[in-house]
Parts: structure tokens; C-alpha cells; sequence
């Protein structure tokens, strides 16, 4: 197909797929002539104590939702095959990766860049299509292709979410009916901060410390980060801006969820 002239999209996802990632198929489907998914659950962007044992597969079922969606092609290698014995190179975005969920979950975004440098050597596609839940995984990625002369254009898409703001996640699998109600308040702390940012207040520790309250108010959710940061390189601004990224990670029950905001964007 590429030697076709064909412009080919990827859509790298770790399978369980929801209409997030399918929002992404269908960007990917209007920006290209060829689309590839991957469907791959990475083991090494999980910590020793993180949930790659138990994260949500569904293979038929995701095989199925892609066929609906007309992906042309899907590429779902197995562990040996990603990751032969005696692999020892490694994808390092330096200071990027220690931010954020980086910071919390070490190790993470090593696993993240260098899976997603093997997709795009394996697969070479034109263009790549990941949703901006993950902002600081876009952040990295974006680096690694600048940095590593990748050629391959990202594209990111924006989060989808249910009808109560709750984002989709793959993960949401793991809440109960209670749960799922206190997970609310990540979105409830975004968008306090959101307009607060709106009339006027531009100061980001007094924009922290309102969604920190927040967060706090839902006494059962166990606040990991709430930061504004440049969207981009990922350091903490003192004054937030538009194009400013906020940013929240929390731990509801077992269960770590993370959403975010560009601040002066439509969510
Ligand atoms: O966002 C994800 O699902 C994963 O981190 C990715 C990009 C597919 C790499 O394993």
C-alpha cells in the first residue's frame, strides 16, 4: 500500500477498545487512505505493581469493532515477538518522561517510547493518531519522533467522554457503581479550574490548590498529581496561559485514572 503512494495511519492502541479509541479510527480514516491498528498490551510501560496481569483484553470483541470501523489492516503481535530475549535497547525521552504520570509510575514512559518506536519501524506509517487523555504520553511521543527523526506526523485527537464528563478509559472496566460516581471528580476539578481560569484567575497555585480542593471534597479519591504545565515540555508555568495544560491523576479505589484540560480549548 505505501508503495502505492498510499498515505497509511496508525492507530496504536493495547486492545480493550472503546469509543475513544474508535474516535481515533475515524480521524485516522479521514486523514488517510490506509488505516493499521495495533492492538498490543506492552508489558514494559507496567510498573511491578501496576495491573498488566488483569488489564481489560478483549480480542474478538475489538477485532470485530475495527472490522466495523473499516481498518484495513491490524497488527497484533504477541510478547515474544515485540520483545525476543536478550532485547536490550531502550527509548529514553530524557526529562520528559520524569513528569507527570513519569513521575509516578517510573519506568512507564520508557516502555511507552520505545513500543511506540517499534510500531512505527514495523508498521512506517505517514501518520499517527493517540488521544490527548494521555497528554503527557502525547508530550513524550512528539519529542521522541522530533528528536529521532521519525518522519511520521502525530496527531492528537481530543478525549471523549461520557454524557457525566467521566473520560473513557479502558480502565473504567475496573470501577463499581459507587466508583464510578467518585471518579467524577477529576472532571468536576478540571472544570472548577477551567472557569475559574475563564474569569480572570490566572495564578497556577491558587488554580492547584482550587482542584486539590476539589479533589479533596470526594473524600474516597486519592489525589496522585494536580498540575498545570506547559503542554509541550511538561514544566510547571507560574501563570497560566491558553494553550496551558491541566492536569489531574487520582486513584479511585485500586483503580488510577487521569483526565486533563488545555486551558482556552473546547474539551
Ligand atoms: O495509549 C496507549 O494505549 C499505549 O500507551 C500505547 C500508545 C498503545 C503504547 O503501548
Amino acid at each position: 500500500m505505501r508503495h502505492g503512494g498510499k498515505r497509511l495511519g496508525l492507530v496504536p492502541t493495547m486492545g480493550a477498545l472503546h469509543e475513544g479509541h474508535l474516535s481515533l479510527v475515524r480521524a485516522a480514516k479521514r486523514a488517510c487512505e490506509v488505516v493499521a491498528a495495533s492492538i498490543f498490551v506492552n508489558p514494559t510501560q507496567f510498573g511491578p505493581n501496576e495491573d498488566l496481569a488483569k488489564y481489560p483484553r478483549n480480542f474478538e470483541r475489538d477485532c470485530e469493532l475495527l472490522e466495523k470501523e473499516k481498518v484495513e489492516l491490524l497488527f497484533a503481535p504477541t510478547v515474544e515477538e515485540m520483545y525476543p530475549k536478550g532485547v536490550v535497547t531502550w527509548v529514553t525521552v530524557e526529562g520528559l518522561s520524569e513528569r507527570l504520570d513519569g513521575r509516578s509510575r517510573p519506568g512507564h514512559f520508557r516502555g511507552v517510547a520505545t513500543v511506540v518506536a517499534k510500531l512505527f519501524d514495523i508498521v512506517r506509517p505517514d501518520a499517527a493518531f493517540f488521544g490527548r487523555k494521555d497528554a503527557a504520553q502525547v508530550a513524550v511521543i512528539q519529542k521522541m519522533v522530533r528528536d529521532l527523526n521519525f518522519g511520521v506526523e502525530i496527531v492528537a485527537c481530543p478525549i471523549v467522554r461520557e454524557r457525566d464528563g467521566l473520560a473513557l478509559s479502558s480502565r473504567n472496566v475496573y470501577l463499581d457503581a459507587a466508583q464510578r460516581e467518585q471518579a467524577l471528580a477529576l472532571h468536576r476539578s478540571l472544570t472548577r479550574v477551567r472557569k475559574m481560569w475563564e474569569t480572570g484567575e490566572k495564578n497556577a497555585t491558587r488554580l492547584i490548590a482550587a482542584g486539590r480542593d476539589e479533589i479533596g471534597r470526594e473524600g474516597t479519591v486519592r489525589l496522585d498529581y494536580f498540575e498545570i504545565v506547559d503542554a509541550e515540555n511538561l514544566d510547571a508555568v507560574t501563570s497560566a496561559e491558553r494553550g496551558t495544560l491541566v492536569a489531574v491523576a487520582g486513584f479511585v479505589g485500586m483503580t488510577r485514572l487521569i483526565d486533563n484540560v488545555v486551558l482556552g480549548e473546547s474539551q
